[in-house]
């Protein structure tokens, strides 16, 4: 793992928005198709997964887990034959979580069509050191106006996800001080 470049406080400096940027491309195969015919959602989620990986793992400058996977969203469908291109990049950081965007575009094989976006998702990957335990991230540094609305939506996410986090756990907790549910 390399030692991040620190700040005169000892944090990490940031990294802008570029240095990670990823692109992951896959040509769709017979072996990765649902019973319709056309491409599993499962394997795209496998790509996005994969690519947002290598997005967290630039960015953070080591090992970082999926912690996890939201609002994935299936436009269109994927066809064998199809070049698939995933474009992801990272939207926002905590202290050792990341958020990653992922753009799925389709070339359909058998049309001279620009490339159809076809899915998109939001993951959250967190930093870990040699024992497994979340470690420090740089903070991203958002370059374009595009990147800059990306982050601000990655927080309102972020505070959703706390938000429904917290409040599943206190309706848990109640209902089990209440005797509804068993422990
Ligand atoms: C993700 C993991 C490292 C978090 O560890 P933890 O001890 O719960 O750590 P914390 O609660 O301090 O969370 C660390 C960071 O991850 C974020 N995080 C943890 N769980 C999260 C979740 N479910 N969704 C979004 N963010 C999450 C926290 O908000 C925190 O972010 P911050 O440091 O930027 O504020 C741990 O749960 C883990 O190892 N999970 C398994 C990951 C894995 O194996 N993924 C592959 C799937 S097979």
């Amino acid at each position: 793992m390399t030692d991040h470049a620190t700040t005169a406080e000892g944090t990490p400096a940031g990294k802008p928005t570029s240095a990670s940027r990823t692109t992951l491309s896959h040509i769709m195969t017979a072996s990765e198709t649902n019973l319709l015919g056309t491409v599993h959602g499962g394997v795209i989620m496998k790509l996005a997964d994969d690519a947002a990986g290598a997005v967290a793992g630039r960015h953070s400058e080591g090992p970082a887990v999926t912690a996890s996977m939201d609002e994935m969203v299936f436009l269109e469908p994927v066809r064998v034959g199809d070049l698939v291109h995933v474009r992801a990049q990272c939207n926002w950081t905590g202290r050792s979580s990341m958020e990653i965007g992922v753009r799925v575009m389709a070339e359909r094989w058998n049309e001279s069509t620009p490339e159809t976006q076809v899915g998109s998702a939001y993951l959250v990957f967190t930093a870990i050191d040699e024992d497994g335990k979340p470690r420090t991230v740089p903070p991203v540094i958002p370059e374009t106006e595009r990147d800059e609305r990306r982050y601000q939506e990655a927080q309102i996410r972020r505070t959703h996800r706390l938000a429904r986090r917290r409040a599943i756990r206190e309706l848990r907790e109640h209902r089990q001080a209440e005797g509804i549910d068993a422990a």
